[in-house]
């Protein structure tokens, strides 16, 4: 490891907040928050000369699915350097100090939402996913059709359980989602459901157990409308069900006109409302991914269980060399391997193959963007069909 770096410690929490609050402009009140969120024996440090950390970054732990399966991810969240320190590669020094011990850890893929594409892109990140914040007027929403008599009632306290429990049933089936600890679920919905409504749909069939549910929150409004809606999330394992919960969340629309979600650019929402423009964008960002253990990564995920093939890549990876040089991808029967051999007919960087991974972009878009070559098109064919169809989604900001 760079012989600047050194893991944290419970000794570094107090300057570790410091470094963050400075790096994210945290008022003093969010102390208590963040301090205790801090995992510092999962940050790696660099120290500054007068007692300060220098630079730090921190790993969380969690689960994303891909292809139905949760694969181990190591979340980026806080990396900061001091404003004194800033400019001297210590942000990528923290970054690339962690590859060694994520690989050991199995945490085959590393993810961030990031401040600067381009730094983690120059340490083998690469776009994934979006994170879109919008505005759509309820009423497209509340003209959804579904039938009226799906049992929708309002939920209390007693149902978050099961809340965690729908949602980890439908979210392994989506790319991208977070699979969430109940810790993670409290921040979107509170154990005693302050400030939250949340609808539910009983499932006929489990006692016990939700079909669907649909939270929000009340948020400001410009006169003279009293309050936005704010939706945290809608999960349901029916269409009908799906509709009828968006229906409910628009429903408030003469007092509040607006809903804003988070989703996907290309959010299957749109598959429901009618309406012709129905989106405000208010912010869209990308969230970005890395292989970090390349074979174990290919082997963590589900494929498609109807795709069979092989293609030979030549991968490379400056940073996690263990990733780097010729390898054989197969992918059958829903499970994909990467071995070492083969011809190398593909070259492929470590951005570009994580960004084929998550099924962002397929091979052909990397291609053109210089990610993959190859001379062989049959080659970048087969390795266009071998990779996940759509992008990921992923709601949880972190
Ligand atoms: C972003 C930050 C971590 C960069 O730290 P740093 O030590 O200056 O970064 P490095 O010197 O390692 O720079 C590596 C690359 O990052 C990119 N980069 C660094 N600072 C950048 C900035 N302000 N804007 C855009 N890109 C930047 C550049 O591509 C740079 O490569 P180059 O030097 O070859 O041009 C630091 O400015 C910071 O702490 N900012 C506040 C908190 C924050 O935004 N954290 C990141 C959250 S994801």
């Amino acid at each position: 490891m760079d012989d600047r770096l050194r893991w944290g410690t419970e000794d570094d929490r107090e300057a570790l907040w410091r470094l963050y609050q400075q790096g994210f402009g945290v008022p003093d009140r969010g102390r208590e928050r963040w301090i205790g969120r801090l995992v510092p024996e999962r940050a790696l440090v660099v120290d500054g000369a007068h007692g300060e950390l220098a630079a730090a970054a921190q790993i969380r732990s969690f689960h994303q699915a891909f292809g139905g399966r949760a694969v181990p991810l190591a979340g980026y969240s806080p990396v900061a350097v001091a404003a004194e320190h800033r400019g001297r590669g210590l942000a990528k020094a923290v970054m690339v100090g962690h590859y060694a011990d994520l690989r050991d850890r199995g945490e085959v893929i590393a993810g961030l939402f990031p401040a600067s594409v381009a730094l983690y892109r120059s340490v083998g990140f690469e776009v994934a996913g979006s994170y879109v914040q919008r505005r759509v007027p309820a009423a497209h929403l509340a003209a959804i059709s579904a039938p009226s008599d799906l049992g929708i009632r309002r939920g209390t306290p007693d149902d978050v359980a099961a809340v965690h429990r729908c949602y980890a049933r439908l979210a392994i089936e989506i790319d991208g989602s977070m699979l969430r600890t109940p810790e993670a679920f409290a921040a979107r919905l509170p154990p005693d459901l302050a400030d939250t409504y949340l609808y539910v749909v009983d499932d006929p069939a489990a006692p016990g157990e939700l079909a669907g549910y649909a939270l929000y929150r009340h948020g400001t409004a410009r006169p003279p409308y009293d309050y936005s809606v704010v939706v945290a999330e809608v999960h349901a394992d029916s269409p009908d069900r799906r509709r009828a919960l968006w229906r409910v969340v628009g429903s408030s629309g003469t007092q509040a006109p607006v809903v804003e979600m988070i989703g996907p650019a290309e959010d299957p929402l749109w598959l429901l409302v009618g309406a012709a423009d129905p989106e405000a964008v208010r912010s869209e960002i990308r969230w970005m991914l890395r292989l970090v253990d390349a074979p174990g990564a290919v082997a963590a995920r589900g494929w498609n269980p109807t795709v069979r093939g092989s293609v030979d890549l030549a991968i490379a990876d400056e940073h996690a060399p263990w990733n780097a040089g010729r390898w054989r991808l197969t992918v059958e029967d829903g499970d994909g391997r990467l071995e070492p051999g083969g011809e190398g007919t593909v070259e492929v960087s470590i951005q570009g193959f994580s960004c084929w991974w998550s099924g962002y972009a397929d091979a052909h878009a990397l291609a053109r963007a210089g990610a993959v070559r190859s001379a062989d098109r049959r080659a970048l064919a087969t390795l266009a069909g071998l990779g996940a169809a759509s992008p990921p989604t992923l709601v949880d900001f972190y």
